[in-house]
């Protein structure tokens, strides 16, 4: 086994916590934020796999819009022009994980090369990262839209063997979605699950490698020789 050259990040619930639109959600719509959260969410998802299996793409930015319609009609909430574009707008400025940056820091000291590899559209990503203050440490940004289908699409993790010119082997994925930890090890990555959640691991035929329970045990792991 090849030592590790990058580590490639997923950013939504990874790096950027998408929950943390409850604070807005719950401000329109009392009681209802944390409802409302979950399926868009769920829906957003949902949308890529279904528009991936139908070849029609559209891009990230659109399906959210299009879960966040969903998830309001489901849930009874009127949701309006305004409300609309100020919660497109929190999606931009997701707060990240408090330990994220720590790690981020300490990774860069092991000379690792450090990427996101998302969902999100370019348009998406580069205000998300730089609101975060998150743009000096990590300076390549890879977005599926380069391959017009979604994760767990094997076409997607090999954009980041392309743009990171480093062999499958020496690329280290982290997801704390699980299926996207099982997609990134199918194609060939070594893989980091983070179970926040304590969740059991997806049945899909392909185990991540390394399962913690929080991106600040990542560091640790990664120094020492894996195996
Ligand atoms: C992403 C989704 C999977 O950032 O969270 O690609």
């Amino acid at each position: 086994m090849p030592p590790l050259r990058a580590i490639v990040f997923d950013a939504y619930g990874t790096l950027f916590d998408v929950h943390s639109v409850i604070a807005l959600c719950e401000q329109l719509w009392p009681g209802k934020g944390a409802a409302l959260s979950q399926l868009w969410r769920s829906k957003q998802l949902e949308y890529t796999w279904q528009r991936s299996l139908m070849r029609r793409y559209e891009d990230f930015a659109r399906v959210t819009e299009a879960a966040l319609r969903y998830a309001c009609a489901a849930l009874g909430l009127p949701v309006d022009e305004e409300r609309r574009r100020s919660l497109m707008g929190a999606y931009l400025k997701l707060a990240i994980f408090p330990e994220v940056r720590d790690v981020l820091a300490a990774l860069r000291e092991s000379k690792l090369k450090l990427a996101i590899l998302s969902n999100g559209s370019p348009a998406m990503l580069r205000p998300l990262v730089a609101n975060a203050g998150l743009g000096s440490q990590i300076r390549t940004i890879i977005s599926v839209d380069a391959r017009k289908i979604y994760k767990p699409a094997p076409a997607v993790y090999r954009l980041a063997v392309e743009r990171l010119g480093a062999p499958k082997t020496a690329i280290g994925f982290v997801s704390s979605n699980c299926w996207d930890a099982c997609g990134a090890k199918s194609f060939g990555f070594r893989t980091f699950w983070i179970n926040r959640t304590g969740a059991p691991v997806d049945e899909l035929g392909a185990m991540p490698d390394h399962v913690i329970g929080s991106l600040g045990e990542l560091p640790a792991l990664i120094r020492r020789p894996l195996s």
